[in-house]
């Protein structure tokens, strides 16, 4: 198969991730005869520097035109006096939403080879492993805002508001994908005090009355926050919407040891869809060789599965990920005695090793 690639590397340890995922792809295309075709395009801090803006039309042009998009990270102390909508933050809320993209897949699970990486107690005994499908272009962070002085008093406000299609459409990916996994979907909300999170439940509920096939449970967000640190093995689909599922994606992140290993795929209606690492980039050791591509190489694993439909050559990569580890190879952020420290490049030169 041939497909393109749309590539924005992004600022901070963005590009030294991207490549080791771009050649973890070739390597996948060598063996199993694809053809992957990358058009690099800017966003982000980098963007700003070069065209003005956080996300210039050529890039969205590009990426539209694309059969997927991978993503580094973008931001940085450079650029974070800009104005709201000039930041490059905005870019990457923007490019979601240019792009539909209102689902975000999250999956937190602990790799044995890093249970002591994990800093929950008896982990390795639960093995969680958990999907966080967090609503991506609604809610506070795409309602209206406003700040402004009155009387001499400043005042700021943001509006979380949903739609009952938009939750339906998110829930239903829930369910769908418990019904790849474990069969169970846990929706997270704070109903006792937000109207929005009360609209959220009910649709929620029609949903799972028409879902008999699978286990469902509402919880409210605070309790989640504090399940999952007491026991994530309890949860196999998490749905939420956008403000929580930030959050409750980076409480969950700690479940795999470390934020460096969580991959994440946004996707729409249709095959598109835009794949990133979930943490952000990591401006203090960019060039350093410090930072982990696994959460960038697993995110290209991601693409193949859901934008591609490509399940063997995506397990091949897991599956690779998973023997580097095996094999005591560790980046410096999950590093522990006795393992082998490896720089960002040749963690990726082990893995496309280890792909068998
Ligand atoms: C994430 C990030 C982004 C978000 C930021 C960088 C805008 O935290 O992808 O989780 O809030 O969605
Ligand atoms: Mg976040």
């Amino acid at each position: 198969m041939e497909k393109r690639i749309a590539v924005i590397k992004g600022d901070g340890i963005g590009p030294e991730i991207v490549d080791e995922a771009m050649l973890t792809l070739e390597k996948i295309g060598e063996k199993y005869g694809h053809r992957f075709i990358f058009t690099e395009v800017l966003m982000g801090g980098i963007a700003i520097d070069e065209t003005g803006v956080p996300l210039p039309d050529e890039t969205i042009k590009v990426c539209k035109n694309s059969d997927s998009v991978l993503l580094g990270a973008v931001g940085g102390p450079k650029w974070d006096n800009m104005k709201g909508n000039l930041r490059p933050e905005a870019g990457l809320l923007k490019i979601r939403s240019e792009l539909g993209l209102f689902a975000n897949l999250r999956p937190a699970k602990l790799f044995s080879a890093l249970a002591n990486s994990c800093p929950l107690k008896n982990a390795e005994k639960n093995a969680p492993d958990l999907l966080i499908v967090r609503e991506l272009i609604g809610g506070a962070y795409f309602g209206k805002r406003e700040t402004f002085v009155k009387d001499n008093i400043k005042t700021a406000y943001d509006t979380m508001s949903y739609s009952d299609y938009e939750i339906e459409r998110i829930v239903k990916v829930a369910f769908d994908m418990a019904r790849k996994r474990r069969g169970k979907v846990c929706s997270v909300d704070k109903a006792n005090v937000l109207d929005s999170s009360r609209l959220w439940r009910e649709i929620a509920h029609k949903i799972s009355a028409e879902s008999p096939d699978i286990e469902y449970s509402d919880m409210f967000v605070d309790n989640c926050a504090m399940q999952l640190v007491h026991n994530p093995a309890q949860f196999d689909v998490i749905v939420t919407e956008n403000l929580f599922g930030d959050i409750l994606s980076d409480e969950a992140s700690m479940i795999s040891g470390s934020l460096g290993m969580l991959p994440s795929a946004s996707l729409s209606g249709t095959s598109l869809g835009l794949y990133e690492p979930v943490h952000g980039s990591a401006p203090d050791i960019a060039g350093t060789g410090k930072a982990n591509p696994l959460a960038t190489i697993l995110s290209a694993a991601m693409m193949l599965r859901y934008s591609f439909d490509m399940q063997k050559e995506a397990d091949s990569i897991e599956k690779a990920v998973e023997e580097t580890l095996g094999k005591g190879f560790r980046t410096a952020d999950i590093m522990s005695d006795g393992m082998t420290e490896l720089s960002c490049k040749e963690m990726g030169e082990k893995v496309r090793e280890n792909i068998k």
